[in-house]
């Protein structure tokens, strides 16, 4: 294994991903758009992987769980009853001599900290997006882009209960955009205020919801270790009484050491029977089930795990990325777990020989139907090697001119750099074998006595 040599920092972060197409500042022809950024070619591959072992993990490999996709504007009462329209804020102070604006808990107190001017005093900014369905700008138009994808869940409860047949406990799971008009942003694609979720709301029995709020913590802290995220990079933090959302008795949140210091990428809340209860009351329906085991109904209550896409893909893109010393020079490397490289096999031929190419295509046409693959004959293989492994290639196929005698190619491997050869019939099981993680070290999975947080 080649020899680690630096560290990352964001910026180094922030530079690959618009070099190599995974990230680029939102309109960025026109002067870029404050906290808007657009996912390119490798980007959307990614962020795409992400979601799916996630759907993979918490839909298709359980029976206790079914999808939705609801829509982003919904009737406004929703947001009423959600306690949105009335307590999702943030105190807002302005300087009085620049006018920059501030949350101002990020201040702790202190002055403005750009100029040191005097500041107001906090007035609360209510951070949904308001907008206007139809052609009439008024009140009885508006609709906000919901904040959170869990509403959708909530008020679609008794349609996903009557027609997937679930019994308690069961969890409806979904991904979405939502949309917060944050105050201060940052830290690249950290907080934004477009941003994509991957939520659950798992319905269960009360008095059974502590349980099932341990074993949703433990499920998803192993999530981000089966993907690869060093274990020493990850750690749980309970929210204080002061600090917990209006809906929630209790909450974890899974943090990720970024460059610029821990910070969530998912919280874990118990948000009791509070959202069940506040729909039933503002839309006069029923939101309760019957259990027939116990011969008695009840509204349930609810776990939350809620976690960000984009924070995700920000914490696999630092958590992979690694400078090495390798064949006496350095090379950069995203180090991503098979399932989440934007692509999973490079076919390079020697070169662009007219005798190579035909076989290096038939090769590329006969696998890309299995895989997510690049086909690059520019430059030297040495740099076709370097580029791939900077955008975190698993494997590397050559096909060079003993390749038209024998019929074998050879695999080099991202990691090591270790190759093997072996006969073109045998590639696609092979390359199977090796992306399925065969060949990718597991770490041994976390319980929750052992990890907790010191703070
Ligand atoms: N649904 C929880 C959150 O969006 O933070």
């Amino acid at each position: 294994m080649p020899d680690k040599i630096s560290k990352v920092d964001m910026e180094k972060i922030v530079s690959l991903c618009k070099r190599r197409g995974f990230i680029f500042p939102s309109s960025e022809i026109y002067g870029g758009l404050g906290s808007c950024w657009d996912y390119g070619p490798l980007g959307v591959e990614l962020k795409r992987n992400i979601k799916d072992a996630w759907w993979r993990a918490v839909v298709q490999e359980r029976d206790d769980m079914a999808g939705l996709d609801a829509s982003i504007m919904m009737h406004p009462q929703i947001w009423v009853a959600s306690g949105h329209v009335e307590g999702f804020s943030d105190p807002l102070v302005e300087c009085k001599v620049c006018h920059l604006r501030w949350r101002a808990t990020d201040l702790n107190g202190s002055s403005c900290p750009d100029c040191g001017g005097e500041l107001t005093e906090p007035k609360l900014f209510n951070l949904m997006f308001k907008t206007f369905m139809g052609p009439v700008e008024d009140e009885a138009s508006v609709v906000y882009l919901r904040p959170e994808t869990a509403q959708g869940i909530f008020v679609n409860f008794d349609n996903v209960l009557a027609t997937s047949r679930k019994k308690l406990p069961f969890g409806i799971a979904q991904i979405g955009k939502s949309f917060r008009n944050e105050i201060t942003t940052g830290n690249f694609i950290f907080r934004t205020r477009e941003f994509e979720q991957m939520e659950i709301e798992y319905f269960v029995r009360p008095g059974s919801d502590e349980k099932w709020f341990d074993y949703w913590v433990q499920e998803r802290f192993n999530w981000y270790l089966k993907l690869g995220i060093k274990q020493e990079n990850l750690r749980l933090r309970r929210h204080g009484k002061e600090e917990l959302a209006h809906y929630a008795k209790d909450c974890y949140d899974i943090e990720y050491l970024f460059p610029m210091g821990w910070a969530e990428l998912e919280g874990i809340a118990n948000r009791g029977d509070y959202d069940l209860v506040q729909h039933a009351k503002h839309s006069g329906k029923t939101l309760s089930y019957f259990d027939e085991e116990a011969g008695e109904r009840y509204t349930p209550y609810v776990i939350e795990p809620s976690a960000g896409v984009d924070r995700s893909a920000l914490a696999l893109l630092i958590d992979a990325y690694d400078e090495e010393l390798a064949e006496g020079e350095t090379r950069v490397v995203l180090h991503f777990h098979p399932e989440l490289a934007p692509i999973k096999v490079a076919i390079l031929p020697l070169s662009r020989n007219e005798k190579l190419v035909p076989l290096a295509r038939e090769v590329y046409t006969k696998l890309r139907r299995y895989f997510m693959m690049q086909y690059d004959d520019a430059q030297s293989i040495g740099r076709r090697y370097r580029r791939q492994d900077e955008i975190g290639t698993p494997f590397c196929v050559t096909i060079d001119f003993q390749s038209l005698e024998d019929n074998q190619v050879t695999i080099r491997e991202r990691d090591s750099m270790g190759q093997i050869r072996l006969p073109i019939e045998e590639l696609v099981k092979t390359l199977q074998a090796k992306l399925s993680g065969e060949s990718f070290a597991t770490q041994p999975l976390w319980t929750a006595k052992t990890a907790e947080a010191s703070e």
